[in-house]
């Protein structure tokens, strides 16, 4: 995205801003999160939380940048100069990287599974053969590392080579395929034998088990999987035309986003009782079922070679919005040739990456608090460093920006929207900010 374009259709944001949004986050994080945080209780508060508050997160996102045209840390600088709300933009640049680190480990796993799964390695194994094959892929540190490198290679050339529009226009047709092999999985784990405790596990919840932390891992993955909290959609809010409703945007966005999460929960969950897998067993969740799935499945063979395909398209299309962030910054900011900013960008992620999958190897010293490295880069980027900038960006656009201005700017001068403006604003300037803020209280244990 060299000029500074707009998008020409609908049709044409919504891809876009979906190619970030809808990726590993979707069927690799949402369903070891809910796992782990108990089902259906975390499901409904995941998606009261996509509702209220991160579609307004996303549309003050897409105001910032489109009203001021500029990448986040700029957006932040023109609209209050001199200030240190800037910081908001370095953050979401630190953010990119860490998050870059371990997503690059988890597309790595997708590409070793095209592999297993051209050679049919899934055929004819039983759960625990399943489970000890991926124990010694993971454990053996070299296998992971390669595909992550492979996968971080590919982002880099892509960002380089400036064509992500033109990937764009594939996934515009590639996604909604996803969507149909994706419900054809549903059908087929609703068959299974356990799939009436897997559905249970999503539709009947237990509120009992709810605390302050099953709140902040539901916002915490809303944040992930709609790409907020860190500038990304100011990028994006920055290539929005002015007449377009953005209400309608960040609303098929968010349908979307939480649509392909569902439908994978009913696809793994029913497998995972079936095949006598723990729903808590964390990252692995997901790469530890679906291979029985294809195992036992008609077609597995070739099903397991497009699933795993698509998924790696939808990983690349999301990291790609994570990589152009930084790239863009290192570029723009520090007046480095976009050549020089990639390779720096790609290096770094290459040695960060690299630290992620050794610290998942057994025995690893590599850990931070008690968790491995990797652990602790996904939970302080989805449960500390997003919920904090989306914090502030709401109170950028609540209380800084001028009440003029963000009318004007998120209801396209006041042409849609100008009934639910009010509500919106209401959010944004007392409940997300009040939300959020309760949340780390009671983390820190002062509630
Ligand atoms: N939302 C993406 C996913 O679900 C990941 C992602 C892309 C992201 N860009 C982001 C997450 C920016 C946070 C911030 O896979």
């Amino acid at each position: 995205m060299g000029k500074r374009g707009s998008f020409s259709s609908r049709f044409g944001v919504v891809a876009a801003v979906g190619g970030s949004v809808i990726g590993l986050g979707n069927i690799w994080r949402f369903p070891y999160i809910a796992g782990e945080n108990g089902g259906a209780a975390f499901i409904l508060i995941y998606i009261s939380i996509s509702l209220l508050i991160s579609i307004p997160i996303m549309l003050s996102e897409f105001t910032l940048g489109r009203s001021t045209k500029r990448n986040s840390k700029r957006a932040f600088q023109k609209l209050a100069p001199g200030s240190h709300w800037n910081w908001v933009g370095y953050m979401g640049i630190f953010c990119s990287f860490i998050i870059l680190a371990f997503y690059s480990v988890i597309a790595g796993w997708a590409l070793d599974f095209i592999k297993e799964s051209l050679l049919n390695n899934f055929a004819g194994k039983s759960p625990a053969e399943i489970n000890a094959n991926f124990s010694a892929f993971v454990d053996s540190g070299w296998r992971p590392i390669t595909w992550a490198i492979i996968f971080i290679v590919a982002t880099a050339v892509i960002v380089l080579a400036g064509i992500e529009k033109g990937i764009e226009r594939y996934s515009k047709i590639l996604m909604p395929l996803f969507v149909v092999l994706l419900i054809g999985l549903v059908i087929n784990s609703l068959t299974l034998p356990a799939a009436r405790e897997g559905i249970t596990f999503l539709l009947k919840p237990d509120f009992s088990k709810v605390t302050g932390n099953t709140v902040l891992q539901a916002l915490g993955q809303s944040f992930f999987s709609m790409s907020l909290g860190m500038g990304c959609m100011i990028t994006y809010g920055s290539y929005i035309k002015k007449n377009e409703n953005m209400f309608k945007v960040a609303g098929m966005v968010a349908l979307s986003d939480v649509s392909v999460a569902i439908l994978s929960g009913l696809a793994i969950f029913p497998a995972v009782f079936s095949f006598g897998i723990n729903p808590t067993s964390g990252p692995e969740l997901v790469f530890l079922t679906l291979p029985n799935i294809f195992a036992q499945m008609t077609g597995g063979y070739f099903i397991s070679i497009i699933f795993f395909t698509l998924l790696f398209l939808a990983a690349i299309t999301s990291s790609i919005s994570l990589f152009e962030v930084s790239t863009a910054y290192f570029s723009e900011e520090m007046r480095m040739g976009r050549r020089k900013a990639v390779l720096l960008v790609g290096g770094t992620t290459i040695i960060t990456s690299t630290l992620c999958a050794l610290s998942q190897m057994p025995g690893s010293q590599l850990t931070i608090l008690g968790h491995n490295l990797f652990d602790a880069f996904d939970s302080l980027s989805s449960n500390i460093l997003m919920p904090l900038g989306g914090l502030l960006i709401v109170i950028f656009t609540g209380w800084v920006l001028s009440p003029a201005k963000f009318k004007n700017e998120l209801t396209s001068q006041q042409t849609c929207g100008k009934h639910l403006f009010p509500i919106v604003r209401f959010l944004i300037r007392f409940v997300i900010p009040f939300v959020i803020l309760m949340l780390f209280f009671s983390l820190i244990g002062l509630f």
